[in-house]
């Protein structure tokens, strides 16, 4: 069973970052997440900072092209990281990373890949497009990262049901609970292949 050095990429509160470092600690996957970055200052960095994991802002708008890969670059290896996972980040990673960790890359989605998404399915919208849509079934998917928005393999997918009256507020909610089970679900599942 392979153990992963994870690194994270995140935009936002964390609070899928947050449920895998804590089912790690818990043990209930052997992986660690050795590195957070974000694409700017997020709440999200707050717990990994607190636990000592080493997080990083990188901003493409504040560098040159190259420097915003080669910091990237220079991060993911000083910690040996074998495993990508990209939580809430909602920038596309650089081409170059994506080959160079080619199967390696996993992303989750509050939606039932392949649909509801693409560019600009993000938040909210993914809960209004499903409610607007009159879907019976949800829920997130995680799934591998290739060049384009949410196209890559599905590894695993959850299906909540929409009840009457559903809310894209409350579709958000419900999808979020099971959101944090199942990156660490998929994680293992990883885990258990090499
Ligand atoms: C989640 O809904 C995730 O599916 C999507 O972005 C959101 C991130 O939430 N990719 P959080 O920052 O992990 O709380």
């Amino acid at each position: 069973m392979k153990s992963f050095s994870i690194a994270a990429y995140i935009s936002g509160s964390g609070s899928n970052l947050r449920a895998v470092i804590n089912s790690s600690l818990r043990g209930n996957i052997s992986s660690k997440v050795r590195l957070v970055i974000a694409n700017k200052v997020v709440s999200g960095l707050d717990y990994p900072k607190e636990l000592g994991i080493e997080t990083a802002v990188v901003s493409r708008e504040e560098m040159q092209r190259t420097e915003f890969l080669k910091v990237q670059i220079e991060l993911l290896e000083k910690h040996n990281i074998d495993l990508i996972i990209l939580a809430g980040f909602l920038k596309k990673l650089p081409l170059e990373i994506v080959e160079k960790y080619s199967g390696r890359i996993l992303n989750i989605h509050p939606a039932l890949l392949p649909k509801f998404g693409g560019k600009g399915m993000h938040g909210m919208a993914v809960h209004k497009a499903v409610v607007e849509a009159g879907e019976e079934f949800s829920g997130p998917t995680v799934h591998f990262v290739d060049g384009k928005y949410d196209n890559g393999e599905i590894l695993l997918q959850i299906k909540v049901r929409l009840i009457e009256g559903e809310t894209p507020e409350t579709l958000q909610k419900k999808v979020l609970e099971v959101e944090h089970k199942i990156y660490a679900e998929a994680i293992k599942l990883l885990e258990e292949r090499e």
